[in-house]
């Protein structure tokens, strides 16, 4: 496949959106080499504790040993491949295949196996256990797998979007985010770039997004307008984000950046003058992230988002409301804002998903082949961190990560 044609400057080819043949060099190249973004610690927070995660289609489990550590352990049985896991998460110190009875250490570790004279004695597969994500790390709870062996560290692969997750955490009085409110999964019919492409795309929401603009009478939407202040901005490595602080700093007000105001959380913003003192004033009028951290991990300042990808045509976006670190008073409305846009009957990510699932229809059309993504191309510059930085409904992001998509596809 010669990525370096269907990927151009400004534009790119539908085939891309549409073929099992590069979906499935994508799996390679992409899924199974990148970091991904696989889970977080507070959802694991006691020993014994796992939860059932994935990196694209694989089934990975992640567990919380008696001695602390996490695992990333693929849920296959080392003996004839069942699924040892079946609960999506739970407390348990081990596995067992409910096949032919093999137990594994919630370390990954083979434990035992029924009527052990077959093989010889007890002790003569130590051999086999889980499989494991060859690598993890860990960055601010955040924790991510890779299937390469070697190859850049996830430090590397964040680059500038580390300090997206800075931003976030920092607005818990205790520098921790949680992972706890539960998960809705929404499936689309839809390629997976459709997804990660549009959660950066601040030129549609004013179209799609309307009705919830006009309902709640919300001013998110003149963020996302032709006189706004706020900019797209390539992270590097795939990576975007809607940096909306300048229009926050414009309105000046804290927690203008979620509708509300201190006197409704006063609680929440003593913790963080006692915590930050002078500082405080600037993070609570800042606000929290809309990053896309490639290939799957997008947080929408209340929500956070994993995208994954089980064919050309089809995604699971799993959701969340983000939950402070002792912040109840911001937790319960986070909550709630987070299933009124993103819930099922939630009145942002339905009509989103209903582009996605139209747009998929549209780019199997055979003409014009091409999707463009030049918006805003003659109007960007680079910042003072060597960033690109275009307007607010500039396509920006997409170019950054149609950039980062080809180098990793043509490698
Ligand atoms: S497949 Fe798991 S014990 Fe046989
Ligand atoms: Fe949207």
């Amino acid at each position: 496949m010669r990525y370096d044609e269907l990927v151009q400057p400004q534009r790119v080819h539908g085939s891309l959106y549409t073929s099992p043949e590069i979906f499935a060099d994508e799996l390679a190249k992409i899924w199974y080499r990148s970091w991904v973004y696989v889970g977080h610690v507070s959802e694991i927070a006691a020993p014994g504790d796992y939860v059932r995660k994935s990196i694209g289609p694989q089934d990975v489990i992640m567990s919380r040993d008696a001695g602390g550590e996490v695992h990333l352990l693929l849920n296959r049985c080392a003996h004839r491949g069942n699924l040892v896991c079946e609960a999506d998460k739970g407390n348990s110190s081990s596995f067992r295949c409910p096949y032919h009875g093999w137990t594994y250490r919630n370390s990954g570790e083979l434990i035992g196996y029924p009527f052990p004279q077959g093989y010889g004695g007890r002790g003569k597969l130590d051999e086999l256990g889980l499989g494991r994500v060859p690598r993890m790390a860990v960055y601010q709870g955040f924790v991510f797998g890779s299937f390469a062996a070697d190859g850049p560290s996830l430090a590397q692969h964040l680059g500038d979007a580390a300090g997206e997750i800075d931003r976030l955490v920092r607005l818990s009085p205790e520098g921790e985010i949680e992972v706890k409110a539960g998960w809705l999964k929404h499936r689309a019919r839809a390629n997976w770039k459709l997804l990660a492409e549009n959660e950066t795309d601040g030129y549609h929401p004013q179209f799609v997004h309307a009705s919830i603009f006009s309902v709640a009478e919300s001013g998110i939407g003149a963020l996302y307008g032709e006189k706004s202040t706020a900019v797209t901005r390539a992270l590097g490595n795939g990576h975007s984000e809607n940096d909306l602080r300048p229009e926050f700093r414009r309105l000046g007000a804290p927690l203008g950046w979620f509708g509300t105001t201190e006197a409704k959380v006063p609680d929440y913003v003593a913790a963080m003058r006692a915590l930050h003192g002078p500082a405080a004033e600037d993070i609570l009028v800042e606000g929290a992230p809309h990053v896309m951290i490639f290939p799957n991990l997008f947080i929408a300042e209340i929500s956070m988002f994993t995208i994954q990808p089980l064919a050309a045509d089809l995604t699971v976006q799993h959701v969340t409301a983000v939950q402070l670190k002792g912040a109840p008073e911001m937790n319960r409305r986070m909550l709630q804002q987070c299933v009124g846009s993103v819930g099922p009957a939630g009145l942002l990510l339905a009509d989103d998903t209903e582009m996605y699932e139209r747009n998929q229809v549209g780019v199997a059309e055979l003409r014009p082949e091409w999707l463009d993504v030049r918006r805003g191309a003659h109007r960007e510059h680079v910042d003072e961190r060597g960033l690109t930085v275009g307007g607010a409904t500039d396509e920006t992001g997409m170019r950054g990560f149609w950039a980062h998509y080809k180098e990793l596809m043509s490698a």
